[in-house]
Protein backbone atom coordinates (compact mmCIF):
# COMPACT_ATOMS: atom_id res chain seq x y z
CA UNK A 1 0.00 0.00 0.00
CA UNK A 2 1.50 3.19 -1.56
CA UNK A 3 1.03 6.45 0.87
CA UNK A 4 -0.18 9.08 -1.55
CA UNK A 5 1.76 12.21 -1.31
CA UNK A 6 0.70 15.57 -2.94
CA UNK A 7 3.10 18.91 -3.15
CA UNK A 8 2.58 21.57 -4.10
CA UNK A 9 5.07 23.77 -6.16
CA UNK A 10 4.63 27.47 -5.51
CA UNK A 11 7.05 28.45 -8.54
CA UNK A 12 8.25 31.67 -8.43
CA UNK A 13 5.21 33.08 -7.00
CA UNK A 14 4.77 34.98 -3.10
CA UNK A 15 5.81 37.61 -0.99
CA UNK A 16 7.79 36.17 1.94
CA UNK A 17 4.55 37.62 4.56
CA UNK A 18 2.20 35.75 1.72
CA UNK A 19 4.14 32.11 2.03
CA UNK A 20 4.42 31.78 5.63
CA UNK A 21 0.61 32.66 6.01
CA UNK A 22 -0.04 30.38 3.43
CA UNK A 23 1.86 27.54 5.00
CA UNK A 24 0.12 28.49 8.38
CA UNK A 25 -3.62 28.32 6.57
CA UNK A 26 -2.91 25.06 5.25
CA UNK A 27 -1.59 23.60 8.57
CA UNK A 28 -4.57 24.75 10.37
CA UNK A 29 -6.71 23.66 7.75
CA UNK A 30 -4.88 19.75 7.65
CA UNK A 31 -4.49 19.25 11.49
CA UNK A 32 -7.47 16.33 10.63
CA UNK A 33 -5.96 15.07 7.86
CA UNK A 34 -3.79 11.36 8.09
CA UNK A 35 -3.32 8.80 5.36
CA UNK A 36 -1.56 11.32 3.13
CA UNK A 37 1.84 12.44 2.94
CA UNK A 38 2.23 16.53 1.88
CA UNK A 39 4.47 19.48 1.68
CA UNK A 40 5.35 22.46 -0.55
CA UNK A 41 8.51 23.46 -2.51
CA UNK A 42 8.61 27.13 -2.21
CA UNK A 43 11.11 29.72 -3.58
CA UNK A 44 14.69 29.12 -2.30
CA UNK A 45 14.37 32.45 -0.23
CA UNK A 46 11.70 31.56 1.59
CA UNK A 47 13.27 28.07 2.67
CA UNK A 48 15.12 28.48 5.54
CA UNK A 49 12.13 30.71 7.11
CA UNK A 50 9.13 28.38 6.51
CA UNK A 51 11.18 25.13 7.12
CA UNK A 52 11.56 26.95 10.95
CA UNK A 53 8.15 28.08 10.90
CA UNK A 54 7.77 23.68 11.35
CA UNK A 55 4.08 23.70 10.31
CA UNK A 56 4.13 22.01 6.77
CA UNK A 57 6.98 20.45 5.38
CA UNK A 58 8.84 22.11 2.67
CA UNK A 59 11.34 21.29 -0.52
CA UNK A 60 13.53 22.92 -3.10
CA UNK A 61 12.39 23.61 -6.33
CA UNK A 62 15.37 22.73 -7.88
CA UNK A 63 19.36 22.01 -6.70
CA UNK A 64 22.88 21.35 -8.15
CA UNK A 65 24.73 18.33 -8.03
CA UNK A 66 27.97 19.78 -6.85
CA UNK A 67 28.32 19.34 -2.85
CA UNK A 68 29.97 22.93 -2.92
CA UNK A 69 32.64 24.87 -4.51
CA UNK A 70 32.65 27.86 -7.11
CA UNK A 71 29.18 27.75 -8.87
CA UNK A 72 27.74 31.40 -8.12
CA UNK A 73 23.81 31.63 -7.64
CA UNK A 74 23.18 27.68 -7.34
CA UNK A 75 21.82 25.73 -4.07
CA UNK A 76 23.66 22.05 -3.47
CA UNK A 77 21.60 19.21 -2.10
CA UNK A 78 23.15 19.57 1.44
CA UNK A 79 22.52 23.16 1.73
CA UNK A 80 18.65 22.49 1.21
CA UNK A 81 19.12 19.33 3.87
CA UNK A 82 20.85 21.93 6.69
CA UNK A 83 17.71 24.29 6.09
CA UNK A 84 15.30 21.83 7.04
CA UNK A 85 14.23 20.35 3.42
CA UNK A 86 12.52 17.20 2.91
CA UNK A 87 11.59 17.08 -0.67
CA UNK A 88 13.45 18.53 -4.04
CA UNK A 89 12.12 18.71 -7.30
CA UNK A 90 14.27 17.66 -10.07
CA UNK A 91 14.12 17.92 -13.79
CA UNK A 92 10.24 19.91 -13.81
CA UNK A 93 9.59 20.63 -17.54
CA UNK A 94 10.39 24.45 -16.68
CA UNK A 95 13.63 24.08 -15.64
CA UNK A 96 13.81 21.63 -18.97
CA UNK A 97 12.74 24.73 -20.69
CA UNK A 98 9.58 22.94 -22.32
CA UNK A 99 6.41 24.99 -21.28
CA UNK A 100 3.17 24.39 -22.11
CA UNK A 101 2.54 27.67 -23.06
CA UNK A 102 5.72 29.37 -24.56
CA UNK A 103 5.08 32.39 -23.22
CA UNK A 104 9.54 32.56 -24.18
CA UNK A 105 11.67 33.09 -26.96
CA UNK A 106 12.66 29.30 -28.49
CA UNK A 107 16.31 31.03 -28.46
CA UNK A 108 16.35 31.23 -24.63
CA UNK A 109 15.36 27.75 -24.23
CA UNK A 110 19.17 26.88 -23.91
CA UNK A 111 19.24 28.82 -21.23
CA UNK A 112 16.95 26.52 -18.92
CA UNK A 113 20.05 23.91 -19.54
CA UNK A 114 18.25 21.17 -17.68
CA UNK A 115 18.80 17.31 -19.55
CA UNK A 116 18.58 13.85 -18.58
CA UNK A 117 22.42 14.12 -16.94
CA UNK A 118 21.78 17.15 -15.17
CA UNK A 119 18.51 15.49 -13.95
CA UNK A 120 20.30 11.91 -12.92
CA UNK A 121 23.74 14.29 -11.41
CA UNK A 122 21.00 15.87 -8.95
CA UNK A 123 19.32 12.97 -8.40
CA UNK A 124 22.41 10.86 -7.48
CA UNK A 125 22.99 13.73 -5.05
CA UNK A 126 19.61 14.41 -3.49
CA UNK A 127 19.69 10.91 -3.00
CA UNK A 128 23.47 10.77 -0.86
CA UNK A 129 21.94 14.02 0.92
CA UNK A 130 18.62 12.24 2.49
CA UNK A 131 16.30 14.51 0.24
CA UNK A 132 13.25 13.21 -1.16
CA UNK A 133 13.72 13.34 -4.87
CA UNK A 134 10.44 14.16 -6.88
CA UNK A 135 11.62 13.50 -10.42
CA UNK A 136 9.46 14.96 -13.28
CA UNK A 137 9.18 13.77 -16.67
CA UNK A 138 6.20 14.54 -19.55
CA UNK A 139 5.97 15.15 -22.70
CA UNK A 140 5.24 18.33 -24.95
CA UNK A 141 1.79 18.72 -27.07
CA UNK A 142 4.18 17.93 -30.20
CA UNK A 143 5.70 14.82 -28.94
CA UNK A 144 1.99 13.34 -27.96
CA UNK A 145 0.60 14.05 -31.04
CA UNK A 146 3.60 12.80 -33.11
CA UNK A 147 2.77 9.37 -30.97
CA UNK A 148 5.78 9.61 -29.17
CA UNK A 149 4.53 9.88 -25.56
CA UNK A 150 5.30 6.61 -23.95
CA UNK A 151 8.99 6.85 -25.91
CA UNK A 152 9.90 10.19 -24.68
CA UNK A 153 8.85 9.16 -21.03
CA UNK A 154 10.75 5.98 -20.96
CA UNK A 155 14.04 7.84 -22.29
CA UNK A 156 13.45 10.49 -19.69
CA UNK A 157 13.04 7.94 -17.14
CA UNK A 158 16.02 5.68 -18.37
CA UNK A 159 18.15 9.08 -18.31
CA UNK A 160 17.07 10.17 -14.79
CA UNK A 161 18.10 6.73 -13.23
CA UNK A 162 21.08 5.64 -15.01
CA UNK A 163 23.66 3.80 -12.99
CA UNK A 164 21.54 3.76 -10.17
CA UNK A 165 19.97 0.19 -8.29
CA UNK A 166 16.88 -0.16 -6.86
CA UNK A 167 18.62 -0.21 -3.58
CA UNK A 168 19.28 3.88 -4.08
CA UNK A 169 15.76 4.40 -5.04
CA UNK A 170 13.62 3.37 -2.02
CA UNK A 171 12.79 7.10 -1.34
CA UNK A 172 12.16 8.30 -5.01
CA UNK A 173 8.90 9.60 -6.54
CA UNK A 174 8.30 10.44 -10.07
CA UNK A 175 5.98 13.27 -11.15
CA UNK A 176 4.44 12.22 -14.91
CA UNK A 177 3.78 15.45 -15.54
CA UNK A 178 2.30 16.18 -19.36
CA UNK A 179 3.95 19.58 -20.30
CA UNK A 180 0.65 20.80 -22.43
CA UNK A 181 -1.08 20.13 -19.30
CA UNK A 182 0.94 22.35 -16.74
CA UNK A 183 -0.78 25.95 -16.01
CA UNK A 184 -2.98 25.68 -18.91
CA UNK A 185 -6.24 24.36 -17.26
CA UNK A 186 -6.32 21.42 -19.85
CA UNK A 187 -5.84 18.63 -17.41
CA UNK A 188 -4.94 15.09 -18.92
CA UNK A 189 -7.76 12.42 -19.10
CA UNK A 190 -7.67 10.67 -16.08
CA UNK A 191 -7.59 7.13 -18.12
CA UNK A 192 -5.07 8.21 -19.61
CA UNK A 193 -2.78 9.67 -17.14
CA UNK A 194 -2.86 7.05 -15.22
CA UNK A 195 -1.59 4.66 -18.49
CA UNK A 196 1.32 6.89 -18.73
CA UNK A 197 1.67 6.82 -15.14
CA UNK A 198 2.08 2.87 -15.58
CA UNK A 199 4.39 3.14 -18.11
CA UNK A 200 6.63 5.31 -15.81
CA UNK A 201 5.86 2.59 -13.18
CA UNK A 202 7.31 -0.45 -15.75
CA UNK A 203 10.57 1.73 -16.39
CA UNK A 204 11.45 1.29 -12.58
CA UNK A 205 13.85 -1.74 -11.21
CA UNK A 206 11.46 -4.69 -10.64
CA UNK A 207 11.89 -4.60 -6.80
CA UNK A 208 10.15 -1.14 -6.35
CA UNK A 209 7.88 -1.03 -9.28
CA UNK A 210 5.25 -2.25 -6.19
CA UNK A 211 6.05 0.71 -3.55
CA UNK A 212 7.38 4.07 -5.79
CA UNK A 213 5.08 6.48 -5.67
CA UNK A 214 3.91 8.02 -9.05
CA UNK A 215 2.41 11.70 -8.85
CA UNK A 216 0.82 13.29 -11.56
CA UNK A 217 0.48 16.92 -12.27
CA UNK A 218 -0.71 19.11 -14.34
CA UNK A 219 -3.87 21.74 -13.93
CA UNK A 220 -4.95 19.51 -10.75
CA UNK A 221 -7.16 21.16 -8.88
CA UNK A 222 -9.74 20.48 -6.03
CA UNK A 223 -12.29 20.04 -8.70
CA UNK A 224 -10.52 17.03 -10.80
CA UNK A 225 -8.42 15.66 -8.25
CA UNK A 226 -10.29 12.79 -7.13
CA UNK A 227 -11.07 10.84 -10.05
CA UNK A 228 -7.36 11.51 -10.99
CA UNK A 229 -6.13 10.31 -7.58
CA UNK A 230 -8.69 6.93 -7.70
CA UNK A 231 -6.50 5.76 -10.51
CA UNK A 232 -4.54 2.83 -9.47
CA UNK A 233 -1.05 3.99 -10.95
CA UNK A 234 -1.39 7.60 -9.10
CA UNK A 235 -0.40 8.07 -5.75
CA UNK A 236 -0.49 11.44 -5.66
CA UNK A 237 -0.42 15.08 -7.21
CA UNK A 238 2.37 17.62 -8.45
CA UNK A 239 0.22 20.85 -7.85
CA UNK A 240 0.89 24.12 -9.26
CA UNK A 241 -1.88 26.94 -9.25
CA UNK A 242 -4.36 24.71 -7.15
CA UNK A 243 -1.36 25.18 -4.47
CA UNK A 244 -1.43 28.79 -3.77
CA UNK A 245 -3.99 29.23 -1.68
CA UNK A 246 -3.93 27.03 1.41
CA UNK A 247 -8.11 26.13 0.68
CA UNK A 248 -7.87 25.14 -2.80
CA UNK A 249 -4.46 22.76 -2.07
CA UNK A 250 -5.86 21.18 0.99
CA UNK A 251 -8.87 20.32 -0.58
CA UNK A 252 -6.27 18.33 -2.86
CA UNK A 253 -4.81 16.84 0.16
CA UNK A 254 -8.15 15.67 1.28
CA UNK A 255 -9.20 13.98 -2.06
CA UNK A 256 -6.26 11.84 -1.53
CA UNK A 257 -7.51 10.45 1.79
CA UNK A 258 -8.02 6.32 1.19
P1 LIG B 1 -0.09 23.42 -12.51
O1 LIG B 1 1.49 23.12 -12.36
O2 LIG B 1 -0.77 22.61 -11.42
O3 LIG B 1 -0.22 24.90 -12.31
O4 LIG B 1 -0.50 22.96 -13.86
C1 LIG B 1 1.97 21.84 -12.04
C2 LIG B 1 3.47 21.81 -12.06
O5 LIG B 1 4.08 22.50 -12.89
O6 LIG B 1 4.11 21.11 -11.24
Amino acid sequence: MRTPIIVGNWKMNKTLADAAATLSALHDSTTTVSGVEFGICAPFPYLAALAGQGTVSVGGQDMFWADSGAFTGFTSAGMLINIGCKYVIIGHSERRGRFGKLEVPESTIPFFAETDETVNLKLKAALKHGLVPIVCVGETLAEREAGNTDSVIQGQMSGALAGLAADDLTTLVIAYEPVWAIGTGKVCDAEEADRVCGVVRACLPAEIQESTRIQYGGSMNPANAAELLAKPNIDGGLVGGASLKAEDFSQVIRAAVV
